[in-house]
């Protein structure tokens, strides 16, 4: 089975080029985690890479990976990105391969379109929107920034994924900081592979125009048990939103979240059936999705604007929601001193809610009645996810 593992140890700028340049290539031991320690090992220099923050990188990291594929049925290979600033374009990884990015390496997405080449689109989608995943994955303690205001900067997508686990990373993001997805429409329904045993823990995310985790849109595969707890979010649009349409099929359900800290955002809870979007007329307005078994609890938020807004499909609304434990204090705009200004605006509402159905427990600000107050903790599994219990072995090398 293929497993990929994106290392480690990445997130601080290399500020320092002198210490850059102190990278002893020839003699440095690279410590690293994997789950399975790497027969084979190369520097990204090895292949003409230079981390010099201008030349491209795109070529050396092909030539690297390509290389490095035709060890991987014989006990797997590392990559080292030394210390600098490796500008590149798009590449694909590969099975029984660990990118490892050395604490001092950033890599720098290249401003060039052209070296983003379209990919062929997944046959779960029916045309090109995302790139091709799958696999067991593990991601832990990666940094990605985009700039805010770049569209359709997702940070993580695991797309018809199952057995995925997320750990102490932080995104940056102008979308979503995690979107989960298993294709769309009648493509998605059709190829009917989930998303389905992922695992979220300490994740960091400022999405200033986007969701910290949307389930969907793209979901005609279904997505299912999902666990995300210690989420924080700083100056973002919303917390685990649910996006999905008519036509999508599928379900999502078997959702878990607990433990979100959120200060400054527009939506703490934020569900919406009529998305729209589809990838041709093909769809079929009656494939309705079923969004059902959805927890949150212990949540604290301020400087919110609207605490729920959950909109189901109508004939097909989404079911047994679940929130407990929640803390929102929403922002009180100063008032003008001008009554008719006052009169004029319209009133905000903590929490609206349509065609869906559920409890809470313990809500501030009080919830919509289709949420009533159950004296209940909401559910998050005992159990752990196999993905969880993957440990990985500290391997060393000299590069
Ligand atoms: C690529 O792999 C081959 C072994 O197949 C090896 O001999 C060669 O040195 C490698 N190229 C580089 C640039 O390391
Ligand atoms: C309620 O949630 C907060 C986090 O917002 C947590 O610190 C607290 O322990 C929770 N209370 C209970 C009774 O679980
Ligand atoms: C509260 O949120 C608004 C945006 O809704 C933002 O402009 C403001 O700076 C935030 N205030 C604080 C104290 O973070
Ligand atoms: C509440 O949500 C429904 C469905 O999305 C929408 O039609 C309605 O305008 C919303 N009400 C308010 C007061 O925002």
């Amino acid at each position: 089975m293929g497993k990929i593992l994106i290392c480690l140890a990445l997130g601080l700028l290399c500020l320092d080029l002198a210490e850059c340049r102190n990278f002893k290539i020839d003699t440095e031991k690279v410590e690293y985690s994997a789950i399975n320690c790497r027969k084979h090992s190369a520097v990204l220099t090895d292949f003409g890479g230079k981390g010099d923050g201008k030349t491209s990188n795109t070529d050396a990291f092909k030539a690297a990976i390509a290389n490095l594929s035709k060890v991987s049925s014989d006990g797997g290979a590392l990559l080292v990105v030394p210390p600098g600033k490796w500008l590149t374009g798009s590449f694909d990884l590969i099975s029984y391969f660990t990118l490892y990015i050395h604490k001092d390496a950033v890599l720098l997405a290249s401003q060039e379109e052209s070296d983003y080449p379209l990919i062929d689109p997944l046959p779960s989608y029916g045309r090109g929107r995302d790139a091709a995943g799958k696999r067991d994955v593990i991601i832990e303690y990666l940094t990605i920034i985009a700039p805010v205001d770049s569209p359709n900067t997702d940070g993580i997508n695991p797309d018809s994924c199952t057995n995925t686990r997320i750990r102490d990373s932080f995104v940056v993001s102008g979308d979503d900081c995690i979107a989960v997805k298993s294709g769309w429409d009648e493509y998605g329904i059709k190829f009917g592979k989930p998303t389905q045993h992922l695992s979220i823990k300490r994740f960091t995310c400022i999405s200033p125009d986007s969701a910290v985790i949307a389930l969907g849109s793209e979901m005609s595969g279904g997505i299912q048990d999902v666990r995300a707890e210690e989420i924080y979010a700083l100056n973002s649009q919303s917390g685990v939103r649910i996006k999905t349409a008519p036509g999508r099929g599928a379900y999502v359900k078997d959702i878990y979240v607990r433990n979100l800290n959120f200060d400054t955002i527009k939506y703490v809870f934020w569900m919406t059936g009529a998305y729209g979007s589809h990838p041709d007329d093909g769809y079929d307005p009656n494939a309705l999705p079923q969004v059902t078994n959805i927890n949150f609890k212990d949540v604290f938020a301020k400087n919110v604007t609207y605490v729920g807004d959950l909109s189901g499909i109508q004939g097909d609304p989404f079911t047994g929601i679940c929130i407990s434990n929640v803390t929102a204090e929403v922002a009180t705009k100063k008032k003008s001193v001008n009554l008719y200004e006052n009169a004029k605006k319209k009133v905000k509402l903590p929490w609206n809610c349509t065609d869906i159905g559920g409890v809470s427990s313990r809500v501030s600000p009080t919830p919509c009645d289709l949420l009533p107050e159950k004296q209940v903790d909401c559910a998050f599994p005992g159990d752990t996810l196999p993905i969880d219990t993957v440990v990985l072995k500290t391997c060393s090398v000299g590069v």
